[in-house]
């Protein structure tokens, strides 16, 4: 039997990273569980949030495919993950860069102004870089020393998540390049 299509859909925008990032990211992820618990997220659900969007009518996602085609003067940016953090107020390890890339927090600024502008409603707390690495985490592990991972964004996503017991579930709904011509360089 066809699925039916569903009515509402849970989506935010993001930077997904490449491949070899995320495996490496992957495998410290894994390093941490088997010493410290907690659930490794897989290499294909890594992803940097730049705005969290939540439930939406799926009528709703053309909208938020327009706004998003608006957005490609933006400039494309490089992404240095250099170390690695733990949040007990939501018990996750995180990689972050150490400075903020300003063209990320530019394109993050931009996003959550056009989606205020068309409706949408996002979180108000500040844009504070992070990708989740593990989930569950039950306290403060040892860290290792993440090697640095050199991340050049070219393009943002927007990515439907589906809540199961084993943790979310993400699509990719559409990517949009940025705008490419200043300095990459992570
Ligand atoms: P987190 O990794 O720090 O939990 C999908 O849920 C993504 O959106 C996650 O990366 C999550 O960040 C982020 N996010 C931001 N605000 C959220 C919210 N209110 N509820 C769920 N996820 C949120």
């Amino acid at each position: 039997m066809a699925e039916s299509p569903e009515s509402h859909l849970r989506v935010f925008f993001a930077l997904w990273p490449p491949a070899e990032v995320a495996g490496a990211l992957e495998r410290v992820a894994m390093a941490i569980a088997q010493q410290a618990g907690g659930r490794p997220m897989a290499r294909d659900s890594l992803h940097q949030t730049l705005a969290f969007i939540g439930e939406v009518p799926a009528g709703r996602v053309a909208d938020l495919e327009e706004l998003a085609a608006g957005l490609s003067d933006c400039p494309a940016g490089g992404l240095s993950l250099d170390h690695l953090g733990y949040w007990r107020h939501n018990r996750i390890v995180w990689a972050a860069p150490s400075t903020a890339p300003a063209e990320l927090a530019l394109l993050a600024d931009r996003l959550r102004l056009a989606l205020a502008q068309a409706g949408f409603r996002t979180e108000d707390r500040p844009f504070r870089p992070h990708l989740t690495l593990l989930r569950n985490v039950p306290r403060l592990p040892e860290l290792p020393v993440l090697p640095r991972q050199a991340w050049p964004v070219d393009d943002f996503v927007l990515v439907a998540s589906r809540l199961t017991p084993e943790g979310s579930r993400y699509r990719i709904l559409g990517r949009w390049p940025l705008a490419q011509g200043a300095d990459r360089t992570p």
